[in-house]
């Protein structure tokens, strides 16, 4: 076939051609490796030498032509596709769209940062203090040497260090701040992970957190204790909440109070919540033990100060009525998903 019988060829073939996979047949058919177009310029080496330059340059003519040719068809079938996209695909901008999953904190942080937040508006700074740590800081400088009876009150989980042990309760924390500020007034909230080895229930966690607070001052009195926990409970539950101090034990606290807010019993569940008396017990607090201002490095006949410790989880199972503690720490979707 002369080198224009193969163009004509080529080109009546290509009308033919009406989408991409046939224009892709075609294109192999003439243009590809093996297609006809290179058949042609292998008959190249058997012309007699005088008609080589003419046949290749005829070779090279069709080449472009057809190329030209592939080209103009490719945008035809792509600009066809296209049209009848538009005139049968529907699209309805009315449609709501699809919302992206977003992330929220988790509600242990939430009520967190709630509570130290209404702390920093009162002046309290945040001082982070240690998972880990020692028999002494834990227990022995709160007021509470080897074989105190107190110990009891918390169940420890020890480390394979003699000495080292996962902190029981926040206190700890007290020691750290004070050895770093003394003799500075303090005033600081220590929030954290606290352990206790005890059995879980929908009531108690083996992990759990709490948040300390601690001030120290030279004129600091129990009605400071009094007014900044009265302060702080109204901005969390709102402004009509009483308070009342209990009377209580512990080590590092003298005297050591446990605080009830009032809780407005409005059917059967808040009456049982509150076993019919109308308040709820929300933290243990006190006036620093003049021991363990000493142990900090504070003179208990210069310094005074006062000190509480509450649970952030049980106020979120107030706040938002949750009845089992163990839901905080079970990474359920359907309970995170609610906060
Ligand atoms: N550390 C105590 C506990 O875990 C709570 C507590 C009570 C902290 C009285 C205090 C305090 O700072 O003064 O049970």
């Amino acid at each position: 076939m002369s080198p224009t019988d193969l163009q004509s060829q080529a080109l009546a073939e290509l009308t033919a051609c009406t989408d991409e996979p046939a224009l892709k047949a075609w294109s192999s058919k003439y243009l590809g490796k093996t297609g006809l177009l290179t058949d042609a310029l292998k008959k190249l080496g058997t012309l007699p030498a005088p008609e080589r330059p003419a046949y290749g340059q005829a070779i090279n003519v069709v080449k472009q032509a057809l190329l030209a040719a592939e080209e103009m068809k490719s945008a035809e079938i792509a600009e066809a596709g296209l049209q009848k996209s538009l005139a049968t695909d529907v699209v309805d901008v009315t449609l709501p769209g699809r919302p992206l999953v977003q992330g929220r904190l988790h509600p242990a942080t939430q009520t967190m940062r709630r509570i130290l937040s209404i702390f920093a508006d009162m002046g309290f700074q945040p001082y982070q203090s240690r998972d880990v740590e020692t028999d002494l800081n834990n227990f022995e400088l709160l007021n509470m040497p080897a074989e105190h009876p107190a110990r009891d009150m918390w169940d420890t989980f020890f480390t394979t260090t003699p000495g080292v042990i996962l902190r029981t309760h926040t206190s700890p924390g007290q020691i750290h701040a004070m050895k770093q500020f003394c003799p500075q007034p303090i005033r600081v909230v220590l929030p954290g992970m606290c352990y206790r080895f005890e059995q879980i229930s929908a009531r108690s966690e083996i992990q759990f957190q709490q948040v300390e607070g601690l001030a120290i001052g030279t004129s600091i009195t129990m009605a400071d204790l009094k007014g900044t926990i009265l302060n702080f409970v109204r901005r969390l539950f709102g402004q009509e909440r009483e308070i009342r101090f209990r009377s209580s034990y512990f080590p590092f606290t003298e005297p050591s109070i446990e605080v009830d807010v009032s809780w407005p019993v409005v059917d059967e569940a808040s009456d049982r919540l509150t076993k019919g008396t109308g308040w709820l017990e929300i933290m243990g607090a006190g006036m620093i033990h003049p021991t363990v201002l000493t142990n900090g490095g504070y003179d208990p006949a210069i310094h005074s100060g006062f000190a509480f410790g509450l649970g952030p989880q049980r106020i979120a199972m107030l706040l938002h009525g949750i009845n089992d503690i163990r839901y905080f720490w079970s990474n359920d979707l359907a309970f995170l998903e609610q906060f």
